[in-house]
């Protein structure tokens, strides 16, 4: 199997190489981020995407019922009986005619691909299954990640229902929503709370993995990458096999775009699609990195000659001025992206185009969703922002097909949500007024009535 499937360096003028089972996941020669690579001239590649749709009717077998592990042709890098699936990527497409309003869509051509119902409640379960199945297959007994929580949570949600591995967490301290930091104590997982934000856990994590030999599950491991890719065939699927004409897509340590981009490259050199989706990734004003790389600053992956050397610059004055990454969207709380090199090169490949949002818009945008019927969290609702200010701009045209990538639950971050709501100006200040949230637009407050049952009704009256 092994000379069919390897790990490769991105860059494409250094090509270096690692062997399927390496768990550096850097590149030996150049150091920078690698591929899982695949000899597709050597492997069974179905030969339509309508292939998959018999795998609908076996879904007794717990291989064709996962959401990431019924596209297995697409990645694959394991055989069968490594796989370890807790039935992820139950997800689906949704056609989402009662937001068209807030964003000036025409109706019927936005649709909301909601991946907060996956069993640790956001996106990243559809790349811990491909990194667990990894780690398998490699014999790791211990598994780390540095994150804002999401990542944390799947990696502790896999390690606790499988009994597989000892889940370790770094995350900054303070630096993560309740919902997210309950679900990794309540399954388990080594929390280490470490004084500094995510850019620092995500250095010390990768230090502390190379050092103590930990399987490493952040999104560096292009194997978390590989299973993330089903995100995008199962929102082709819900089209019947028609590529959208835009995907928008938060962006913090850039793992999904860079996803995104190679599902979608890997799908037209496989002949299986004709044409690429556009890419929209969407930055918090307050960490927004892509955004002044790409937009401000003009940097272009170019075939892989991008200007390393303007970055570096870039990332040193970061750091000169102590600049922190700051948003109420905790999960894309991120100024060093890891997978930035991979994001511009999907860019490239998907005529991508990078905005930023402030927390207003998010959470603004966040309640019309669940106004609408579903609940995600502030980072997730930044993709309907970004489309709104995409409509304004006339980026994105009312008739064009647009699909919104909603990453994580509503129920992973209560206090954004109720402090957005509340009718208490403490705990509004306290959590969004600090960050420039001056106007809750959408605010649902609650009722205030003394405990009589006169009273009670006369408000039901009023209100409803
Ligand atoms: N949305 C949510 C809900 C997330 O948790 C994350 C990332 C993103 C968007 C950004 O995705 O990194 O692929 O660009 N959360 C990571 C974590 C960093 O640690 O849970 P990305």
């Amino acid at each position: 199997m092994s000379e069919r499937i390897y790990q490769r360096c991105i860059q494409p003028d250094c090509a270096g190489t690692l062997a399927v089972d390496d768990t550096r996941f850097l590149c030996p020669r150049c150091g920078g981020l690698v591929d899982v690579a695949y000899e597709w001239s050597r492997l069974p590649v179905p030969p339509s995407l309508r292939f998959f749709e018999q795998r609908w009717a076996e879904r007794q077998d717990p291989l064709s019922c996962s959401g990431v592990w019924r596209f297995r042709e697409l990645l694959p890098f394991a055989e069968p009986r490594w796989i370890m699936t807790i039935g992820e990527g139950q997800t689906i497409l949704q056609q989402a005619d009662g937001l068209c309003g807030y964003v000036n869509m025409n109706r019927g051509r936005l649709y909301l691909q909601y991946e907060g119902l996956n069993p640790s409640g956001s996106f990243k379960d559809n790349g811990m299954t491909a990194a667990f199945t990894h780690a398998r297959m490699v014999g790791a007994r211990r598994a780390a990640c540095a994150s804002t929580g999401n990542t944390s949570a799947s990696l502790a949600v896999f390690c606790s229902a499988t009994g597989l591995m000892r889940a370790i967490i770094f995350i900054g301290s303070g630096k993560i929503a309740y919902g997210k930091l309950a679900q990794a104590l309540d399954h388990g997982a080594l929390t280490i709370q470490i004084a500094g934000d995510f850019d620092d856990a995500m250095q010390r994590v990768q230090q502390v993995s190379q050092q103590l030999g930990i399987y490493l599950v952040n999104s560096i491991n292009p194997f978390r990458l590989e299973g993330q890719k089903s995100i995008m065939y199962r929102v082709l699927e819900g089209l019947r096999w028609e590529v959208p004409d835009w995907v928008i897509v938060p962006g913090g340590n850039l793992g999904n775009v860079s996803a995104f981009g190679k599902a979608f490259f890997e799908l037209q050199q496989l002949g299986l699609i004709s044409r690429l989706p556009r890419l929209a990734v969407i930055n918090a004003a307050g960490a927004n990195t892509l955004y002044q790389l790409y937009e401000e600053q003009g940097i272009r992956w170019r075939a892989g000659a991008w200007p390393r050397q303007q970055v570096q610059e870039f990332f040193q004055q970061l750091q000169a001025q102590h600049r922190r990454a700051s948003t109420i969207a905790s999960a894309i709380e991120i100024n060093q992206p890891v997978n930035l090199p991979k994001a511009l090169r999907a860019l490239e490949w998907c005529d991508g185009v990078v905005r930023e949002v402030t927390d207003q818009e998010i959470l603004d945008a966040k309640a019309q969703v669940g106004v609408h019927g579903l609940g995600c969290e502030p980072a997730s609702a930044a993709s309907v922002a970004g489309l709104k200010r995409l409509r304004q701009e006339g980026v994105i045209s009312k008739d064009e097909r647009v699909v919104c990538v909603l990453t994580g639950h509503q129920l992973k971050d209560p206090t954004a949500t109720v402090a957005y709501h509340s009718t208490d100006p403490q705990m509004f200040e306290e959590v969004l007024g600090k960050r420039g949230v001056r106007r809750p637009t959408f605010a649902n407050r609650s009722v205030q009535v003394p405990n009589d049952l006169g009273e009670i009704i006369k408000a039901i009256e009023l209100y409803a």
